[in-house]
């Protein structure tokens, strides 16, 4: 039987990193809300049992909901028409700010190791646990040396666990700064190149009333803290974990130094609203796209939304530079992305591989690119004039992708940034930087040493 390919979530009617429900959470955890498996994914397993004598192969795709001028499900479905040995069925989950549901969601589907989902996407944290556990198949035998050579090293090395590659680069993710050059310009100034710079032009946005906010950024306790946290920390020579991934230098001073500015920005200099303290990347891009404010952290995405006439107000007056840094360091942005990966359970690895093969092909990176916003993990897609044309940041920001600081590399990662979460955020509401990030430091090092 074909199974028909659809999400099974709600389609978005809003911008694509907008939350979900708890009931389309527990859905594609493949639960009722009542609790009891049961639910589409677990419809769609039934039969997807492999490849039948009368029709294609079929395998299950999960992975985090990326919405655009085109969507998954679409993607999907092109590949599903262009040829008849594989059908793909594609379920839809969080958008990936809501890292920990998305997270929770493949952890329960990956640990029941029926073969379900037979491929996943997943965010570049999750790999060495999802390697550690067994969970993720490798994939060495199936990309060859010459294959791996089409992507950013850095890449390969993040979806290697061990000395095996247990997943393949998608897009790849780096913070960076958004500023409005009317604004700028008005003000006779440049993007700023440090944090010190950074203050000065946000307070001046401000007080000659440019902007009703200088600096946006995310500080809500959630996965993208810590995803802002590393940028400030690497920019101060600081860093969270040290890569023998046991010594934990959170609280040394460049840290702390760091995480002051943070708090800094909103207590101090009052150069970004209290507000940043529930935000994530939607609520913190919306005020900017509708003219609100000078400054903005956030991830690539947000310019193609700068440049939507139909949703933003700043259209043709944003520009995109890397981090600011601080005097005695350099700039740095968080390492993001999602990578694909095999269910190592699944009973169809040669039809998720076919499926992972075109999903890959330069064109449909190309594609994710200009209709997405998702930065191509492929050197050469950043030649390809189709790419200028729709978002050049992103080829004068290449190094910038290339060079991203990765977030720590643990297979416990999914309990240190629970602590990251959750000190990070004392530290900014309460003021205590020293305090909390030392209470993170031993927290982490009892989950690192354990
Ligand atoms: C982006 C990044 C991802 C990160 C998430 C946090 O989606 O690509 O790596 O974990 O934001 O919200």
């Amino acid at each position: 039987m074909r199974i028909k390919s659809e999400s099974t979530a709600t389609p978005p009617s809003s911008p694509w990193r907008d939350g979900w429900s708890r009931r389309d959470f527990l859905k594609a955890a493949g639960m009722t809300v009542g609790g009891t498996v049961g639910g589409p994914l677990l419809a769609a397993c039934s039969t997807s049992s492999g490849s039948s004598s009368s029709g294609p192969t079929q395998i299950t795709f999960s992975s985090a909901r990326f919405y655009g001028k085109s969507n998954m499900s679409q993607i999907v479905d092109e590949y599903n028409k262009s040829q008849s040995k594989v059908h793909v069925t594609y379920q839809e989950l969080p958008p990936p700010s809501s890292s920990t549901e998305v997270h929770q969601t493949l952890v329960q589907q990956l640990a029941r190791k029926d073969g379900t989902p037979d491929v996943f996407t997943q965010d570049v944290i999750w790999i060495a646990e999802f390697a550690g556990a067994g969970w993720a198949a490798p994939l060495d035998s199936y990309f060859s040396s010459s294959d791996r050579d089409a992507y950013f090293p850095g890449l390969i090395q993040a979806c290697t666990w061990q000395g095996k590659l247990t997943a393949l680069p998608w897009f790849v993710d780096a913070g960076m700064l958004y500023y409005r050059t009317d604004i700028l310009q008005a003000l006779g100034l440049q993007p700023p190149q440090t944090w010190a710079d950074l203050t000065k032009t946000a307070q001046a946005a401000m007080s000659q009333q440019k902007a009703n906010f200088g600096f946006l950024w995310q500080g809500k306790q959630a996965e993208v803290l810590v995803c802002d946290a590393v940028e400030f920390i690497a920019s101060a020579n600081g860093a969270i974990l040290k890569p023998d991934g046991k010594t934990v230098t959170i609280a040394d001073p460049p840290a702390v130094e760091a995480v002051q500015y943070m708090y800094d920005t909103i207590h101090q200099s009052k150069i970004s609203p209290a507000d940043v303290l529930s935000w994530d990347e939607e609520p913190s891009r919306r005020p900017f796209t509708s003219g609100q404010a000078a400054l903005l952290r956030n991830w690539s995405y947000v310019w193609q939304n700068a440049q939507d006439p139909g949703g933003s107000t700043v259209v043709g007056k944003v520009g995109v530079v890397p981090l600011p840094h601080f005097d005695n360091g350099k700039s740095a942005a968080c390492l993001g992305g999602y990578q694909y990966g095999v269910n190592a359970a699944s009973k169809n690895k040669d039809a998720a591989v076919d499926f992972l093969r075109w999903m890959s092909q330069p064109a449909q990176q190309l594609r994710f690119a200009t209709e997405v916003g998702l930065a191509p993990s492929k050197a050469a897609v950043y030649d390809d004039p189709a790419l200028a044309k729709a978002n050049p940041f992103m080829q004068s920001l290449k190094s910038v992708f290339v060079g991203a600081t990765p977030r720590p590399v643990t297979p416990k990662y999914p309990q240190v940034t629970l602590v990251l979460q959750s000190q990070l955020s004392k530290a900014l509401t309460q003021g205590d930087v020293k305090g909390a990030l030392q209470a993170a430091k031993s927290q982490i090092e009892g989950i690192v040493k354990a």
